[in-house]
């Protein structure tokens, strides 16, 4: 190690142990990205079975048919985050699980392991963090419309409440949605996520729809809320900078922040959405599906805000050929790499840009308590002969990234917790299980389970900060 990297080093450690005593620790997961089983006890398919099953969507056409078993190996995993000395575990609930086909009664088998779940964890003095939708939308319901269509925020609603009724006894806190920004647009724009559309106007209501559907199931569950129950929403945020000073590129910066940041945090927090964003969309000729009271449903008040941080970017207004229109006719938009370093994903690692994202947070919207409900990174694991993973990437990741929490802290940003992405290896979504995010290895032949260094890394600094 560099003298550089050695001082770098000690400057973040202090600052990491500069959080309190009582700083939240967590792993997350992801229902479809984890669970596999997906025909057992009753599950139906999600848009993202479907999705798996297009050729070439997913890379080396893998899917989440057994991903790393965790319906089966539940109480090994748990026992896992323990070993991590994590005291949180944020997962997802599986909807086409608890409600097969999107609609109707309870399914009692695929409630009865959230269930045992969530009684694990709490045998094991670990809070369970619930996530509602990650995601994985049952098909009956992509196929009556999907977000884009007003019903299915109705259905949510429903959905929500029969996870709420079971468990609310037990589960003090409740995340209605995991990034809306991904489902609507990398599912509705982008076509790279489930269900693969590539529809501007589609992807907009979806966005309102699934603001809609998280007000709707927000209220109902607060009224029947035991005290002391919580409720948020996930968002991932990064920053947007612009490449220059000039207007064009000013300009696309403005317009990713608003699609990215703005049109979610607004709505949520003010009660309106930013009247450039609806500009920006009536340019391209969409409209967001505003109906009267829908924006004081969405605002129903939060207990804290879930953010997930990767990467920030800069952008450029003109394009590659020097024109301020892109290909589709609208406004440029390139992002243009500010030259660091990068994770497997090919994400730029910039712990300062999530300082700067977490204090602008704070800033613009206050009053709202943060999680960093995600945070993580995927490298190209190498096990050595004795199958152990010295993954300094990561380690280095994580270690800058709780660091640069520490500072936004320290400049104001009410930050009460981090929850690291993941806990295992897992299906990550369009790339299959080439990428790894995992604290622990899974070994996908075996079902194998192994700490990393970065895992042991974590259990260490979680012991050091709680001063246990
Ligand atoms: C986030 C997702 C999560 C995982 C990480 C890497 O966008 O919420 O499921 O795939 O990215």
């Amino acid at each position: 190690m560099t003298e550089t990297t050695d001082a770098a080093t000690r400057e973040q450690q202090a600052l990491i142990d500069s959080l309190p005593q009582d700083f939240r620790w967590g792993v997350a997961t992801a229902a479809y990205q984890i669970e596999g089983a997906v025909a057992e006890d009753g599950r139906t398919p999600s848009i993202w079975d479907t999705f798996c099953r297009v050729p070439s969507a997913i890379d080396n056409n893998d899917n989440g048919d057994v991903a790393c078993d965790h319906y089966h190996r539940m109480p090994e995993d748990v026992g896992l985050i323990k070993e991590l000395g994590a005291d949180t575990y944020r997962f997802s609930v599986a909807w086409p699980r608890i409600q097969p086909g999107g609609k109707g009664p309870v399914n009692e088998a695929g409630m009865a392991f959230y269930d045992r779940l969530v009684d694990e964890l709490l045998e094991k003095d670990l809070a369970p963090w619930l996530t509602l939708y990650h995601w994985d939308l049952p098909q009956e319901l992509e196929d009556a419309g999907g977000w884009p269509s007003r019903d299915t925020a109705y259905r949510f609603a429903d959905y929500s409440m029969l996870v709420f009724d079971r468990l609310s006894d037990r589960v003090k806190h409740w995340t209605t949605l995991n990034e809306p920004w991904c489902s609507a647009m990398h599912g509705y724009v982008h076509g790279v996520m489930a269900p693969g559309h590539r529809d501007f106007g589609a992807g907009v209501r979806a966005v309102h729809h699934l603001l809609l559907g998280h007000g709707l199931a927000t209220q109902r569950m607060r009224a029947a809320a035991p005290e002391g129950t919580q409720f948020g929403i996930t968002l991932n945020m990064g920053t947007s900078d612009a490449a220059s000073d000039s207007l064009a590129d000013r300009e696309a910066a403005r317009n990713a922040d608003g699609m990215g940041v703005r049109i979610y945090l607004d709505p949520l927090v003010h009660g309106r959405y930013p009247s450039d964003v609806l500009s920006d969309i009536a340019v391209r000729g969409a409209a967001l599906p505003i109906e009267d009271g829908d924006l004081s449903v969405i605002s129903t008040p939060l207990d804290f805000l879930g953010v997930n941080y990767y990467f920030g970017q800069q952008y450029s207004g003109v394009d590659e050929q020097g024109s301020a229109v892109g290909e589709d006719g609208f406004p440029a938009q390139r992002p243009i790499p500010f030259g660091e370093p990068t994770t497997a994903m090919g994400w730029e690692i910039l712990p300062g840009k999530f300082t700067e994202l977490l204090t602008r947070i704070g800033r613009d919207y206050p009053g709202l308590p943060i999680f960093i409900t995600e945070n993580g990174s995927a490298f190209d694991d190498e096990p050595d002969e004795s199958g152990f993973v010295a993954d300094e990437g990561r380690t280095a990741y994580l270690a800058s990234h709780l660091a640069a929490v520490a500072a936004a802290r320290q400049q104001g940003a009410d930050i009460r917790g981090y929850f690291a992405w993941s806990l295992l290896d897992n299906f990550e979504w369009a790339y299959g299980y080439a990428k790894r995010f995992g604290l622990v290895r899974v070994d996908y032949e075996t079902q194998q389970r192994t700490i990393k260094q970065s895992g042991y890394y974590y259990r260490d600094t979680v012991r050091r900060v709680r001063g246990s």
